[in-house]
């Protein structure tokens, strides 16, 4: 999905009462609807891996409205073996994205690293060639599409690789023709690290672009964003951000992540976001994971929340410097509203339950359950999901759940999103293994205070 068409959505979704976009009077209290608010997204590097820890998908669902497969879109993954492609890894961030009705950025196409050993400097051309447009052909949903990777050493010469060796300087451009040919929709990125402060490599990445702006193949460049004591955020980030987007492309932080605690940390975040909110082209921010916990490099704690998904200072200074707020009184966060095909309203003391099936594949299924206050504000609400043995409930996003003793029976309650203003919504969501049952599960009454 393009990223005209997500806040296209979204502001269906805030004629209709559900997102907040702008001008209201209430702080957004989640990092995604208050970078909607500006303007931008807020992303995340997200692995499937994980998806079964409920805390990893509803810190997910709940905070970000934009998606990068951590490993599972790259080479190694999709084509370990020539000609054999493993789509599945991939396709559960791609379904996430569109069950959470946000955009995904594919990463990436071309990169010397997690590229298997069967691509050589002898087939490297045709390989390339197949491999784009196959994934291109697979998941032309995704918004933007990392073309090329880290292609560029510090010194600004072209990295040795494969793809380097067989084709020359002249691989980029024929990478991203290749993209552009395949999917013409879709907005091609550069992408790598360190191009975040003046110097040769930025020097080389910006004649790149440059150039390929000016044959019509590249459409946006990604700052990784890889910082630390040694390397931290540049005080002039959002020269060097407009600097790039003075070529008429989009500029994003792809890859955000800033090694350190506390007020430091969160000193720096608060920069790389003011600096993106500085330049219009700049579209949006991807943190490179969700907790710290997973982090690739999890020793440095470099992300927003710690490995208890608590919010770290980080995030705090993220959500303020997006003009949010953690401590608002009302307004709530709706994520993933608008459901279709529900299956009726529960009513309720001051809200209302309506159940749908969002997703089913193989053994199990997802649900959705929108929650949507009556005619006076609420700031609790909870509601039970059965389901019917041997069903298994064994993933939930955007809600806190407990169980009966038997595991038939869920109580969903907020997670951050119990207060909602008269007529607003929010929704939750879960995973049915069915175990060969499909029946919809029994959603009890609304209660609300
Ligand atoms: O899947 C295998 C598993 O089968 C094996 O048992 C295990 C043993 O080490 O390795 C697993 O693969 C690992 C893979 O992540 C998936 O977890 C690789 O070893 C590991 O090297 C790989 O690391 C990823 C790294 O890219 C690879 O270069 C990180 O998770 C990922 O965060 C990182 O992301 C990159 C961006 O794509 C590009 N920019 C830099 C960024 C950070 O390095």
């Amino acid at each position: 999905m393009h990223a005209a068409l997500i806040l296209g959505l979204a502001a269906v979704l805030a004629s209709a009462g559900l997102v907040a976009l702008s001008g209201s009077a209430t702080a957004q209290t989640t990092l995604a609807s208050a970078a909607a608010a500006k303007g931008k997204y807020f992303g995340v590097a997200a692995n499937e891996n994980y998806f079964n820890e409920s805390a990893y998908t509803s810190t997910m669902t709940r905070e970000f409205n934009s998606l990068t497969a951590e490993n599972s879109m790259k080479w190694d993954t999709v084509q370990r073996n020539q000609g054999q492609f493993n789509w599945g890894p991939g396709d559960r961030i791609a379904q996430q994205a569109r069950n959470m009705g946000v955009q995904y950025r594919g990463h990436t196409l071309v990169w010397h690293s997690q590229l298997p050993g069967w691509v050589n400097s002898g087939n490297a051309r045709q390989a390339m060639t197949n491999h784009i447009n196959a994934v291109l052909q697979h998941w032309p949903d995704a918004a933007y599409w990392d073309v090329v990777n880290e292609a560029f050493e510090e010194n600004g010469s072209r990295r040795n690789s494969p793809f380097q060796q067989a084709m020359g300087d002249g691989f980029i451009a024929e990478a991203f023709r290749i993209a552009r040919q395949a999917d013409p929709d879709t907005k091609l990125c550069y992408n790598d690290y360190n191009l975040e402060n003046p110097g040769p490599k930025q020097d080389a990445a910006y004649n790149l672009v440059r150039d390929l702006k000016a044959q019509g193949l590249i459409d946006c460049i990604g700052f990784q964003g890889h910082f630390n004591s040694g390397n931290p955020v540049p005080q002039n980030f959002h020269q060097t951000l407009q600097r790039f987007a003075d070529l008429g492309v989009d500029v994003e932080i792809t890859e955000l992540d800033i090694a350190g605690s506390g007020s430091s940390q969160a000193q720096q975040y608060q920069g790389v976001t003011q600096a993106c909110l500085a330049v219009t082209r700049c579209t949006g921010i991807t943190v490179w994971g969700v907790t710290d916990k997973y982090s690739w490099r999890s020793q440095d704690t470099p992300l927003l929340f710690d490995g208890n998904y608590n919010k770290k200072a980080a995030y705090t200074a993220v959500l303020n410097a997006l003009g949010g707020s953690s401590g608002g009184t009302s307004g709530g966060t709706t994520v993933g509203g608008g459901d279709n095909g529900g299956n009726g309203g529960t009513p309720g003391a001051g809200c209302t339950a309506t159940y749908s099936e969002t997703d089913r594949w193989g053994d199990r299924f997802n649900g959705r359950v929108v929650i949507t206050a009556g005619s006076a504000p609420i700031s609790n609400w909870s509601v039970t999901v059965t389901v019917h043995s041997p069903q298994r409930i064994s993933a939930t996003w955007n809600g806190s759940p407990t169980w009966d003793g038997s595991g038939n029976v869920m109580t969903m309650r907020p997670n951050g999103n119990g207060t909602l203003a008269a007529g607003a919504s929010t929704s939750f969501g879960f995973t049915v293994m069915a175990n060969g049952n499909w029946q919809a599960p029994t959603i009890g009454t609304c209660t609300a205070s």
